[in-house]
């Protein structure tokens, strides 16, 4: 399949057409929740459970169920999510042939109203894990093409600024591409050992964050 027909299907698969206009079925789901109250899918990536990005994650779910969301959470260093293997046996919308815990994010994300990706920096890109679950999105393809809203936590060791521009880009085509809106990001650059995050403006700015939502 090529990049258009990519897109083309997935675009089809999202939502249903009527007189030309393409319905979310993101849509319905929303009108049975508390009214403000969003579903929040939380996915992190590293296998420091007490690291930094782990850490802002906490923080940021603080803030939002301050707000009365309702936060689920994946923890995918601690999950078995097999890579995808590009058998192509889901059609982009379908059964995956892995039977593993990405059927929580499965089950999870479809109706929920934000998505937060919280991840270390790992040589210039997300982790590994992170990556693992985000590439198995290929099988609920045209499931996800829905309205929600998005952010981003990244923490790494590096001081400048540019080295934390292709995970954003990363992130920013993603959303693109899935018809998701940005919320925020907290890039916590400086931030090595376990912990050290702890010292930073960086917590305060996950929690609120969490809080504005
Ligand atoms: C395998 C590995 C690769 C890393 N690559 C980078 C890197 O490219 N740039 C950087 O600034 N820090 C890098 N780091 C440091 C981590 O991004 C940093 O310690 C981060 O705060 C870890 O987040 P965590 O505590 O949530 O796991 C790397 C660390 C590891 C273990």
């Amino acid at each position: 399949m090529d990049r258009r027909s990519f897109i083309r299907n997935s675009i089809i698969a999202a939502g249903t057409i009527v007189g030309g206009a393409i319905l979310s079925k993101s849509v319905l789901p929303s009108l049975s929740k508390e009214k403000g109250k969003m579903k929040i899918l939380v996915i992190t990536g590293s296998p420091r459970k007490n690291g930094n990005s782990n850490t802002l994650a906490d923080n940021f779910i603080k803030g939002a169920k301050e707000k009365g969301h309702n936060i689920v959470r994946f923890d995918s260093a601690f999950k078995n999510v097999h890579p995808c293997v590009a058998c192509n046996k889901c059609g982009m919308d379908g059964d995956c042939v892995f039977n593993d815990d990405f059927n929580y994010i499965k089950e999870n994300i479809v109706d929920s109203d934000m998505v937060v990706f919280a991840t270390p920096m790992y040589y210039f890109g997300i982790s590994a894990q992170l990556k693992a679950v985000i590439d198995r999105f290929y099988s609920i393809n045209g499931k996800i093409h829905t309205t929600k809203k998005a952010a981003l936590i990244l923490t790494y060791a590096d001081t400048s600024k540019k080295e934390a521009e292709p995970i954003k880009t990363h992130y920013e085509v993603l959303l693109n591409y899935l018809s998701w809106q940005d919320a925020g990001q907290i890039i916590a650059s400086g931030v090595w050992t376990e912990g050290s995050v702890n010292n930073t403006v960086y917590p305060k700015q996950a929690y609120e964050l969490g809080k504005s939502l």
